[in-house]
């Protein structure tokens, strides 16, 4: 029988490091729907598509093909049209963008079909907004992963100055804050902690730390 973790929470709390961890150390499969939504983003960018047009986005989502494959090192490969672009996604841009698409119900349904498609058969650990709420709603193990806005905006600080980005603690916050204020209150599957969630902070733990914390109480 298959198990499923279903992992949400906040930009930056900590999610996909958990998720990684987790299904590597169970060999479960990783799915990072943020990723997906995050490669619809980047071809509306690349495309010059307004997201913030609903009609525009829609009309072109049967153009969008994503899909995720693994490598010989079990490592999460995210594809649009064909193309590897794993790392492309990984900007404030594309991360703004994904954030803005996301909202819109045609982009949810094409993506959450594949979700479910995807952790049909395999265990797996999967992380978002809306895992537990609407993509797994019947996971064997549901997180809900948060940290302090302080923490968050600590992690992204470093994450951006890493990639060379001139960015200052205050500007990073003020983006995490605006993305989770549209994930939480958008109409569609916002972000929300179920009831029969399990909050884990992980504010000033390392990950290591949050995962032997999981394992020794679930596994
Ligand atoms: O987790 P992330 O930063 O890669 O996600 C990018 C955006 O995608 C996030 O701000 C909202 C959206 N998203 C979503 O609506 N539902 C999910 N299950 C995952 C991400």
């Amino acid at each position: 029988m298959s198990y499923k973790i279903a992992i949400d929470g906040p930009s930056s709390a900590g999610k996909s490091t958990i998720a990684k961890m987790l299904a590597k150390e169970l060999g479960y499969i990783y799915i990072d729907t943020g990723a997906m939504y995050r490669a619809i983003g980047l071809y509306l960018i690349d495309n010059k598509v307004d997201i913030h047009d609903e009609k525009s986005v829609i009309g072109v989502l049967d153009n969008i093909d994503v899909t995720l494959d693994y490598d010989d090192k079990n490592n999460l490969h995210v594809y649009l049209n064909g193309k590897d672009i794993s790392s492309r996604i990984r900007t404030q841009e594309v991360g703004e963008a994904a954030s803005v698409c996301s909202q819109y119900l045609k982009v949810r349904e094409k993506l959450v079909s594949l979700q479910k498609k995807l952790a049909e058969e395999k265990s797996c650990c999967m992380d978002g907004r809306d895992i537990a709420s609407n993509v797994l709603p019947n996971a064997n193990l549901k997180l809900y992963v948060i940290a302090s806005d302080e923490c968050r905006a600590k992690r992204r600080y470093i994450e951006e100055k890493e990639k060379g980005i001139d960015t200052t603690i205050e500007k990073v916050l003020e983006e995490l804050k605006a993305r989770d204020y549209r994930d939480m209150n958008r109409e569609h599957n916002p972000l929300i902690k179920v009831s029969d969630a399990v909050e884990i902070d992980t504010t000033d733990r390392t990950a290591d730390d949050v995962v032997d914390d999981i394992m020794s109480r679930f596994f």
